[in-house]
């Protein structure tokens, strides 16, 4: 997948939405640009990932791509509270899926939201898991974890094939 595989994955879970977005788990950051693509410039993104390292990584890879849309990086771990301003939307790819109280934890992060945002997930859609996917959470799933997180609407935003692991889905929830 490229850059315009993880725009197409979210891209109709961006449209319409207010400017303030949390990447959980961002990573290297290959939904943070993504996501940074589609607000624009006055988009302001919370980019948290446990790994620094990593974090550096999508520092510098968004400085260089899209230097005018304004990121915060915190080093932490989500499932722990972290200080964020009411949230537009949380987008959440390929990180649900190494946390086990999956349920628990979505319920808490959807504390982050103000009221009407959105919660975007990217997922593998595969029932088993692997080393790579210890907790997998196909679309049936996450339609069930986001009903019982108290919200009240998921949409299939897309889907594109994994050289990986089949499938990788994106889905909204509000
Ligand atoms: C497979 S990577 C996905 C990175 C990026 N979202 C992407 O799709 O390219 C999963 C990321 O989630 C982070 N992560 C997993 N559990 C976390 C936690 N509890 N708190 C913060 N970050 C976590 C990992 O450090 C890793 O960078």
């Amino acid at each position: 997948m490229d850059h315009a595989d993880h725009v197409r994955l979210l891209r109709d879970g961006i449209e319409g939405a207010g400017p303030v977005w949390a990447d959980l788990g961002a990573g290297s950051g290959a939904f943070t640009l993504a996501l940074a693509d589609l607000l624009g410039p006055k988009g302001e993104i919370y980019a948290i990932d446990r790994d620094g390292s990593r974090l550096r990584d999508n520092a510098r890879a968004m400085a260089s791509r899209f230097p005018s849309v304004r990121v915060h990086y915190q080093e932490a771990d989500f499932r722990r509270p972290v200080t964020l301003p009411p949230l537009d939307g949380v987008l959440m790819a390929n990180a649900l899926h190494f946390q086990s109280a999956q349920e628990e934890l979505v319920q808490c992060l959807r504390g982050y939201l103000r009221p009407g945002g959105r919660f975007l997930i990217v997922e593998y859609d595969i029932d088993r898991e692997n080393y790579a996917v210890p907790h997998p959470v196909p679309y049936s799933a996450w339609q069930s974890i986001a009903r019982h997180s108290g919200f009240e609407h998921t949409a299939l935003l897309a889907t594109r094939p994994s050289r990986f692991l089949r499938s990788i889905y994106s889905a909204v929830s509000w």
